[in-house]
């Protein structure tokens, strides 16, 4: 497709011994865009983020990553991205910044500092820069590994199910941070099992099912695929996830009041 894909999946195909879990898997991603791979615990997401970022290679056809192949320039693609797996990465006994400014060392930045300094802005961690990582929150936590994973500015970053185990409120930081990436022009590949996930952050949505991508648009795109709405009148009652986040509120920096954002989004057809 597009020279501009920093995706440019086809055909991929992977089996672990006879458990066969990719059956030829075909998608792009456009540059600077967020695509969603959706799918069921054990469709193969992992699989298919591990041969994308040269941890896993594949038993048949290519894919290429910021334009190298992640078989024949697998060092290539390594410098050219990042990867923020299921488990948080960050280190315990360290602070905030310390794992930040170490990570900068390691990748022989100048101002490791000023690196950091800058990330924790970015992810609203400034004040909680001085604390031990082991006191944080499960969202504070992934917002950190998700900056560390920043650090030397990868034009791409894959997000392996972030925000997988967090509470509703962590969610909604993680999304803030996901799509302060996009703002910044960064490709990002998140997978999720989260519906609405998909639907709060993807430019595009793909859905893995058995092996191969089922369907693959935007979501208006993927809403056409049902049938036409029938109009019925009902009264609505909030989500559950309304009343945790009305009586709980929304700590994120979001000036958005919670009820209202999620209100409208399941408002809409
Ligand atoms: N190293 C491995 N060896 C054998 N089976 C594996 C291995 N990794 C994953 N699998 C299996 O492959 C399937 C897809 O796994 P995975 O890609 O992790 O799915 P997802 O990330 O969508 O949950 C699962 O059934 C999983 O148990
Ligand atoms: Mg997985």
């Amino acid at each position: 497709m597009s020279a501009d894909a920093a995706i440019q999946v086809k055909g991929l195909e992977k089996s672990y011994k006879n458990l066969t879990v990719l059956r030829g898997v075909d998608f792009d991603v456009a540059r600077g865009s967020i695509f969603a791979l959706l799918g069921s615990n054990g469709a193969g997401k992992t699989t298919i983020v591990r041969i994308l970022s040269t941890l896993l290679k594949a038993d048949a056809g290519t894919a290429s990553v910021n334009g190298f192949d992640v078989a024949a320039q697998a060092a290539n693609v390594r410098e050219s991205i990042s990867l923020t797996g299921q488990f948080a990465a960050v280190d315990e006994v360290l602070s905030g910044r310390e794992n930040l400014v170490l990570v900068a060392r390691l990748r022989h930045l100048k101002d490791a500092g000023k690196v950091a300094d800058g990330l924790l802005d970015r992810f609203s961690l400034t004040d909680a820069a001085g604390r031990k990582v082991a006191e944080y929150s499960g969202g504070m936590r992934r917002r950190l590994d998700i900056a560390m994973s920043l650090i030397g500015n990868p034009p791409l970053i894959f997000l392996d199910e972030p925000t997988t185990g967090l509470d509703p409120q962590a969610r909604i930081e993680v999304w803030q941070a996901i799509r302060e990436l996009a703002h910044n022009g960064t490709t990002v590949l998140l997978t999720t099992q989260y519906l609405d996930e998909a639907e709060q952050l993807a430019d595009r949505i793909a859905i893995l099912h058995e092996g191969r991508i089922i369907v693959n648009g935007t979501l208006a795109e993927l809403k056409q695929l049902l049938p036409p709405a029938e109009i019925e009148y009902v009264e609505k009652q909030p989500s559950l996830e309304d009343v945790f986040l009305a009586i709980v509120g929304d700590d994120g920096k979001d000036t958005t009041p919670a009820m209202t954002t999620t209100r409208t989004r399941k408002d809409q057809p």
